[in-house]
């Protein structure tokens, strides 16, 4: 039994480079396949002015390995994080210049923000104006389902940017080396991103799963699940129209 999907031999790095004042600068992860790199600017200007807007959730994530046979991986969970996820709008009533249309053809947006633990760190967004070589990563839908939105999406990106999944790895000769994995890095395109969940105004479940199928026929996974509450205060999950936005309130 042999698989390079399983033995991904992964250098990740990040470089900062100052380039010039209105091109911060660029992030390249290294594989055992090649370099890819995204262009960042100092700050996403609409990503960052709609952050106040946004429904949040806080809760917990775990990330689980599993698939193959066991008795050469054994599925593995890691100590549960804990973490958000935020969701909101493409625009906000009244204020025109904030509007992520522009770079950004989903309905609606999410975010898992960058946190860790001592065993892994776990980052996703769909889209960010502070990346231009590559804006919008993720294809989301919301479908209204009971008391809020089923959501799904597939990841569509090409190239390294703030979704991020990182885990020790399962000690082992046909198991997984760990991480870093930033999603559409150079090289690692067989592995196929999905994303499932609920949302409410009460509350959220959010499904990530990396699926690949090694050259045997076994089938691997890398469950990323959240589950949290929304908070007491902030902006509030509104669930009148066609897709999620937020009462857009503190
Ligand atoms: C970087 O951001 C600045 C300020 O928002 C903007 O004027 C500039 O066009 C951006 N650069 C790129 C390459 O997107
Ligand atoms: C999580 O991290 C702690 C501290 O580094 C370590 O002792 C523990 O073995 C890790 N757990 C797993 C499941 O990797
Ligand atoms: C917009 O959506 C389509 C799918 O409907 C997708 O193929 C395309 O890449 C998206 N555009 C951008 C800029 O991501
Ligand atoms: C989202 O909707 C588009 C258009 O209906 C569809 O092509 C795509 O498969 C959907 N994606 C998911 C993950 O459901
Ligand atoms: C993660 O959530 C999905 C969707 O609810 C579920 O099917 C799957 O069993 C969960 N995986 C783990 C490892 O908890
Ligand atoms: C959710 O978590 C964030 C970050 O830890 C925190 O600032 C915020 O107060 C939390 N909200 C609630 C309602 O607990």
């Amino acid at each position: 039994m042999t698989s390079s999907l399983r033995r991904p031999l992964i250098t990740g790095l990040m470089l900062a480079t100052m380039v010039l004042s209105q091109d911060c600068g660029r992030r390249v992860v290294f594989t055992d396949r090649g370099a890819s790199s995204n262009y960042y600017n100092c700050s996403g200007h609409v990503d960052g002015d709609m952050w106040k807007y946004l429904a949040w959730y806080n809760g917990t994530t775990t990330v689980t390995l599993t698939g193959g046979p066991a008795s050469e991986c054994p599925d593995t969970t890691w100590q549960p994080l804990k973490n958000s996820f935020l969701i909101g709008g493409m625009t906000v009533p009244g204020n025109p210049s904030l509007d992520r249309r522009v770079y950004d053809n989903n309905t609606f947006y999410f975010e898992i923000p960058s946190k860790d633990n001592d065993n892994i760190t776990v980052s996703f967004q769909s889209s960010s104006d502070e990346w231009y070589d590559e804006p919008q990563g993720w294809q989301i839908n919301a479908t209204k389902k009971g008391d809020g939105y089923d959501l799904a999406g597939t990841w569509i990106g090409t190239l390294p940017d703030n979704n991020e999944l990182d885990f020790p790895g399962v000690p082992g000769d046909d198991c997984w080396d760990g991480g870093p994995y930033y999603l559409g890095m150079k090289g690692y395109d067989n592995m196929k991103w999905v994303l499932a969940g609920h949302v409410s105004p009460t509350a959220a479940e959010i499904s990530i799963v990396e699926t690949n199928v090694d050259r045997d026929g076994g089938v691997w996974h890398i469950y990323t699940n959240f589950t949290g509450k929304a908070g007491p205060k902030g902006p509030k999950l509104v669930t009148t129209g066609d897709a999620p936005t937020t009462d857009a309130k503190a």
